[in-house]
């Protein structure tokens, strides 16, 4: 018989030989083995894996996506964003929701409102354009605003109708909706993908749409992006629709109103959901009505008007190996249990959050514990409690460290002003790039998503490229040596190629994108945007930045104290000065266009007293809608104070003696109209 170590160099052997052949064939295109001899080397890793045990760790090419995407597909923007959904746990979020909801709306009553409810499947997002009947563009989500070209591969999906019959199809529309790998068609190639969810995606995004061909995929449509014609009134008929242009569409969606009947139904569909043949991980909850999702508009990255009802999550027991730091950009100090693996729901867990130190007290969690492990869909897995009749006498408690572990300043916990105490995290002083950790983390926020969205540079190639010194700054990204890069294990001419085009494509930025991409404390999406709004240009930005007048912000709906205050301490910080300076000498930052139609162009708003028949919160989604602004004081800066009944007598006061306008909601009206 073998002995473990022979078993594991065979193991490293082959794993090594398999990420060759992958960087052969993806990234340089130049394959030295066949297909078949390919399927063999990853069959025998597979093997290796399921006799020993041992060998299975989260890197193994068995759950890597059997054949790795290609990074070469074009964009396209999408015409109208595809957005993500805020969720809710439990009937306390949901009745939240509809409360809110109802207070948008300004309804007395919310019995009747009435839900298009609909199983959230775990698949793959996609938006299909059809011109005159005819599938034309398949795209993907990416990131929400614009997405790869995957047209062909779609196409090879059966349920994807290539010509729609129907005469009162619309001439212009995009079909969106959910791919997916049924559970039964997933059982036959489970040895490849780490879930039917992983599968779809690679899937979908093979180079090669005959690779797409061989796995089953399905697809159900949910919703419309672009739409030409909009000739129903509910979410409901639209979906009807949707099956006699000949589309599938779920035979579980419903129409419920209360949020007693949503419980109940999710119940239902919760204790049925292994069951169904494929992956739901909640159920969505959209607003019947077109006409009322239409006034609800959007939140920064989703809408007002729809909502997810997750699932309650899957748990396991697992021993804690060790208790490790986490430093995250913000300089948060994160306790992370680094647990025995252990399959959650079909995912392979190794890590578990413990939040901070306080929840390691309190629930008294020690090195070597076993303990349950929750997860929840895309949510971090954590430590629910620890299972005290299996403690060990050895058992470890852990003494949270007094300094950053990474670059040695002292441990602190910030004092919060509101709740007047002081917070359960405690974060690494130095919050800037002085401290290593935080510096990584702050470029990999820099190049994400949401920010300047670099692809090919994610977060292990960010920490690869630290580690050789390649990128100390956020500026150091443009200025990366590509001859070295290509010499890299992993790395070819091709993937440092399209790593080197993403780059210069980034360097066109959206001021708000900058803004955020700069990880300052309390900036997030939406104040970014926020501010972007008020500065227009990049210009107006950096001499702010200069005179420091940071305290004229505070007239900004949105923003306050807190958000002023780091603006000011991120701003005093020499190299932060540094950073920004050099990355607008480099970058082209887009000013923001103003909306073109808005009738309150360059009005400023604000509201005193109660408005009739319309929420606060609509009011001031209308003016943002035709590009006005909303402020928070009465100043000079402000162009109309909007009264409704019973004012604030001094704010009124204030405004006629600054000259400002002071107009009723009719006169507000009116000029909205
Ligand atoms: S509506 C703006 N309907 O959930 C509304 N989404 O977190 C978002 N999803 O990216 C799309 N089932 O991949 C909608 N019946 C359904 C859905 C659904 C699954 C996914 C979709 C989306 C994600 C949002």
């Amino acid at each position: 018989m073998k002995n473990k170590s022979k078993i594991k160099k065979e193991y490293q052997n082959k794993t090594e030989e398999i990420k060759r052949h992958n960087i052969l064939y993806y990234d340089k295109s130049r394959p030295i083995i066949s297909d078949s001899e390919y399927d063999v080397l990853k069959r025998d890793i597979i093997d290796l894996e399921n006799k020993y045990s041992y060998l299975k760790n989260k890197n193994s090419p068995s759950l890597i996506v059997g054949l790795k995407p290609s990074k070469n597909f074009l964009k396209s923007k999408h015409r109208v964003k595809m957005l993500s959904l805020s969720n809710a746990f439990d009937s306390e979020d949901l009745k939240n929701y509809e409360k809110k909801i109802a207070n948008f709306l300004n309804l007395k009553n919310n019995d009747h409102i009435e839900y298009s409810v609909e199983p959230k499947i775990d698949g793959i997002s996609a938006s299909l354009t059809y011109k005159n009947s005819n599938f034309v563009l398949g795209l993907s989500r990416g990131d929400g605003i614009e997405g790869e070209i995957i047209t062909e591969n779609l196409r090879t999906i059966k349920d994807i109708p290539k010509t729609i019959k129907d005469k009162n199809f619309p001439k212009d529309i995009d079909i969106r909706g959910e791919v997916y790998i049924g559970k039964e068609d997933f059982e036959k190639i489970k040895d490849r993908f780490a879930n039917p969810r992983n599968a779809a995606s690679g899937s979908l995004r093979q180079k090669n749409p005959n690779e797409t061909k061989k796995i089953p995929l399905k697809f159900i449509a949910y919703t419309y992006g672009f739409n030409s014609e909009i000739n129903f009134k509910k979410q409901s008929d639209f979906l009807r629709l949707l099956k006699i242009w000949g589309f599938n569409t779920n035979r579980l969606n419903k129409i419920i109103s209360g949020i007693d009947n949503l419980v109940q139904n999710h119940k239902e569909l919760e204790s049925k959901r292994y069951d169904l043949d494929f992956d739901v991980d909640g159920l969505v909850y959209k607003i019947n009505n077109l006409d009322l999702q239409k006034r609800l508009g959007f939140v920064a990255n989703a809408p007002r008007w729809a909502i997810a009802h997750k699932f309650s999550a899957d748990s396991s027991f697992s021993k804690i190996l060790n208790i490790e730091i986490q430093i995250g950009r913000t300089g948060a100090l994160t306790p992370v249990a680094k647990i025995k693996p252990v399959n959650i729901g079909g995912v392979v867990v190794s890590n578990a959050t413990l939040h901070n130190e306080e929840e390691i007290i309190r629930k008294d969690i020690r090195i070597g514990d076993t303990v349950k492990v929750e997860r929840a869909g895309d949510v971090i897995p954590h430590v629910l409690l620890v299972d005290l009749k299996k403690r060990s006498i050895d058992s470890k408690k852990f003494s949270f460290p007094i300094n950053c572990p990474s670059c040695g300043s002292k441990v602190i916990k910030d004092f919060n002003k509101i709740s007047k105490k002081y917070d359960a995290v405690k974060r690494c002083s130095s919050e800037g790039y002085k401290c290593e950790k935080i510096a990584i983390e702050k470029i990999k926020h820099f190049v994400s998503k949401e920010a300047f969205n670099i692809e090919g540079l994610g977060k292990k190639v960010v920490e690869k490229f630290w580690e050789l010194k390649f990128i100390k700054l956020p500026f150091d990204i443009f200025n990366l040596n590509y001859k070295k890069i290509e010499t890299l294990e992993g790395w070819g001419e091709l993937s440092t190629d399209n790593l080197k085009k993403s780059i210069e494509r980034s360097k066109n930025i959206e001021l708000d994108k900058f803004i955020f991409s700069l990880g300052i404390r309390h900036i997030g999406q939406e104040n970014a945007k926020l501010l972007s709004q008020y500065f227009l240009n990049v210009k107006n930005f950096i001499y702010l930045t200069k005179s420091f007048n940071f305290n004229s912000l505070s007239n900004l709906d949105g923003i306050g104290e807190t958000q002023i205050n780091s603006l000011k301490s991120f701003f005093s910080d020499k190299t932060n000065l540094n950073v920004v300076k050099k990355l607008i000498s480099i970058l082209n930052i887009k000013s923001i266009k103003q909306n073109a139609k808005g009738k309150l162009m360059n009005k400023t708003f604000m509201f005193t007293g109660k408005l009739l028949n319309i929420s606060r919160a609509e009011a001031k989604s209308l003016i943002e809608e035709n590009s006005g602004k909303i402020l928070s004081n009465v100043s000079k800066k402000l162009n109309y104070l909007v009264a409704g009944e019973k004012p604030t007598v001094k704010k009124v006061k204030q405004a006629k003696e600054l000259g400002v306008k002071v107009i009723n909601q009719s006169e507000w009206k009116k000029l909205l109209n």
